[in-house]
């Protein structure tokens, strides 16, 4: 039998279910009403204040023995909070008026005399690990979907509902702080390990039982022992602080991202005294929840939530199955991603030795995504080499990464689109040729889409979906959902050379070029990117990517530093990045002459970069047990004022091609233009954007090209 208690009116709640049922034993199930996953804004909270307070007065008069906090969605328990109402503050003080009522709340759950205990399935992030937290006990499914974790940092906070010591004090200081600087989710298993989870059931059917087995119990989490307390004591705290500000300086910096640095810190000066550090969270906070960098990085958030949301929920198709045909650097990659995302993937090469050899490399992916050997073995059993395309019929995706030359590929594609079953996506990953002109072959043209993905596959999350002239919409839409499934951000663009990010990405590394070759250090240029915000530096780019590549991509936007090839205009069918290390023969044969471009020089010397070991720059291994190769670079350091005007001048080029972009609708609007440089090219993500950028620069003189409000602050 299920009754309600008086003070409470449960059916005016709209995101919470709550019952106490005969035993008296309470239930909150928070569904978030109109939402498929559960965030914490204000409607919810303040519903959940009023089961607080309706349980206090059970607990009282004794009719409530205990409250449960469940979820009712079935993918995840609660993802954090609501970002979208974050941008309602707009000063330190609104910030702090905010946060009290909600603090106030977790400190009545954890001093309930009653247990309170929650049961966690699926994600459990942020301000919601933060809740759970604040109960008694915390139960939690050893589901694969289970995962907790702080991402605050990555929205240029650290979590502010009490979290920082409520998380030391159960796990605490190494675990915790690692938790919350690294950003990273962890499973239930090592939620266990660490003391943020007390208890481990199979699946949410046993959650409910579990529970109310700890209420009866009278069960309370045990706070991490003695060792904990002395780490956190002076001067271990200390040096403690200092190994972390050291490690997360290998990732960030203080100027472009100071939420670690500013939870460090409050670690560093309260972390001795569990209450002092409560009583500083929000001081700490305020500051980081106004600032530029974090608006520009919840800006970030919401775009690549405006990116997913290209992917339409309407179309009743669902793929499962994909044929790659080309087992090269990206073909091979793409059907190894496809794979550890589920799917069941079939790869074919003209070479049985290449499929062999692609199929082979993704052993060091699988290795990293599957921990255990039954998973591993699955995804290989889910990659199965097909030199004949014996798979093509069944294939709901089918996509193409073969050689860079237009009539390979029109060949290719009247020969696949006779194979391939009603309703099935025709794909390909070109980077330089117009879809319409693989199209054109066609029985069937608008069919085809690109879909263009970009190197390293695992590494970069955008895919760019290419609509064509003469694609169908619904062969986009189907690109769109078929990205989505494969856990990348899918961006429509449409058809023109360079696509987006290429096309931005260009001019901004030939500009670069052209300032070395007007005497400019290439170490400078490339501290100046970096002071600037974007992960590497434009030459250090270009030798990464192949100055092949680079001379080749001039070409075709008609870019290259040498005017002869701007008189040449765009070859369609040129090669691009799919080289690999050999030397474009064209200019190999071609030769330079006094007059040529650095770039030319060293493309006709074979030297290409970081895949021949030398370039602009020269290339040697880490060292270590690293094979991977880096730049060789003197310790010169430069003034800070002219890297920072240097980097704003170099990233203009790509800011006004953005500009251009965006005038010509290749994609919906401008925010989806910021969306794709950023996803695509990395371009400073707590910048906001490169037309977000323009667009909150005052001007370009050095003091006002500060974001307006921070100059207003100093
Ligand atoms: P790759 O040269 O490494 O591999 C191409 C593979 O296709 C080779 O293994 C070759 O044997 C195979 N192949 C050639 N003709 C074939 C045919 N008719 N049937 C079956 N297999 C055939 O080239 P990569 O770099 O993987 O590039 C492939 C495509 O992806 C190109 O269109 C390129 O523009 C595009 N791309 C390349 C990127 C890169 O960074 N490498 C980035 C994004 C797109």
């Amino acid at each position: 039998m299920t009754q309600t208690t008086a003070t409470l009116d449960a059916a005016n709640l709209k995101d919470w279910r709550f019952t106490v049922d005969a035993q008296g034993i309470a239930t909150a199930v928070f569904d978030r009403e109109g939402q498929s996953q559960n965030a914490l804004g204000r409607r919810p909270l303040e519903e959940l204040m009023t089961i607080v307070e309706t349980v206090e007065a059970g607990a009282r008069d004794k009719s409530i023995r205990g409250l449960i906090i469940l979820s009712g969605k079935e993918r995840g328990f609660i993802v954090g909070a609501d970002v979208r109402e974050f941008e309602q503050f707009n000063t330190e003080a609104e910030v702090e008026a905010g946060i009290k009522p909600v603090l106030a709340m977790l400190d009545r759950i954890e001093a309930m005399p009653v247990p309170v205990v929650c049961g966690i399935h699926g994600f459990c992030l942020g301000g919601g690990l933060e809740l759970a937290l604040a109960c008694h006990w915390r139960i939690a499914t050893r589901d694969d979907a289970t995962r907790l974790g702080f991402p605050e940092v990555q929205l240029g906070i650290f979590p502010g509902f009490n979290g920082t010591w409520r998380s030391i004090r159960q796990a605490g200081p190494t675990a915790a702080m690692d938790l919350m600087l690294r950003a990273n989710n962890i499973r239930a298993t090592q939620a266990r390990a660490m003391g943020l989870v007390d208890e481990l059931v199979p699946s949410p059917l046993n959650l409910p039982w579990a529970a109310r087995k700890a209420i009866e119990r009278k069960r309370r989490s045990r706070v991490a022992g003695r060792v904990s307390t002395l780490m956190r004591q002076w001067p271990v705290r200390g040096m403690l602080a200092n190994v972390m500000r050291k490690a997360v300086a290998k990732k960030a910096r203080e100027d472009h991202y100071p939420a670690p640095y500013r939870l460090i810190d409050l670690f560093e000066k309260t972390g001795g005294n569990l209450k002092s550090m409560k009583a500083a969270e929000t001081r700490a906070f305020a500051p980081l929840m106004v600032s530029d960098t974090s608006r520009n990085l919840r800006r970030v958030f919401k775009l690549s939530e405006m990116m997913k949301a290209q992917a339409p929920k309407d179309l009743g198709w669902k793929p499962l199955r994909v044929h790659v045909v080309g087992a090269g650097v990206m073909g091979a990659d793409i059907a190894g991603w496809c794979v550890a995302q589920g799917m069941e993937v079939s790869l074919q090469d003209l070479s049985e030795e290449q499929i062999a050899k692609g199929i082979e490399a993704q052993g060091k992916l699988f290795a990293r995504r599957f921990r255990s050997k039954p998973e591993r073995d699955a995804a290989k059993a889910r990659l199965v080499a097909d030199p004949r395309g014996e798979h093509i019929p069944r294939a709901d995706v089918v996509i193409e990464a073969i050689v860079e030359k237009v009539e390979v590929k029109q060949a290719l594609f009247k020969g696949l689109e006779t194979k391939l079953k009603p309703g099935a996506v025709m794909a390909t990953n070109t980077s330089s040729i117009m879809i319409e002109d693989i199209a054109g072959a066609l029985a069937d043209p608008g069919r085809l889409i690109g879909i263009h993905f970009f190197n390293p596959v695992a590494l970069m999350p955008l895919v760019e979906v290419i609509r064509g002239a003469q694609s169908r919409e619904e062969e986009v839409r189907k690109g769109c959902a078929f990205v989505t499934a494969i856990a990348k951000f899918p961006l429509i663009v449409k058809s023109c050379p360079g696509f987006l990010v290429n096309r931005v990405l260009a001019p901004y590394m030939m500009k670069a070029m052209e300032r070395l070759e007007k005497g400019e250090k290439a170490e400078k240029i490339d501290a100046a990117a970096r002071q600037f915000g974007m992960p590497m530096g434009p030459i250090e780019l270009a030798d990464t990517v192949g100055l092949d590549v680079c001379a080749h991509v001039g070409r075709i936007l008609k870019l290259a530093p040498d005017a002869k090839w701007a008189s040449e205009g765009a070859t369609p069918d040129a090669k691009w990045a799919s080289e690999g290390a050999k030397p474009d023969a064209k200019w190999a044969s071609e030769g330079a002459n006094k007059d040529s471009s650095r770039l030319d020089k060293l493309v006709a010397a074979g030297k290409l970069g970081k895949k021949t070991g030398s370039g602009f720059y020269e290339w040697k291994a880490k060292g270590g047990k690293s094979k991977d190769l880096e730049p060789v670079k003197t310790d010169a350091t430069y003034d800070k004022g002219e890297l920072e005007r240097l980097g704003r001048e170099l990233v203009e080029p790509l800011i006004a091609e953005a500009e251009r972009a965006r005038d010509d609708g290749i994609v919906e609007n401008a925010d989806l233009v910021d969306a794709g440089i950023i996803f695509g090219t990395g371009f400073a993500p707590f910048r906001g954007g490169p037309l977000h950028y323009k667009a909150t620069v005052a001007d370009q003189a050095p003091a006002a090209a500060m974001p307006k409000q921070q100059a207003a602050a100093e």
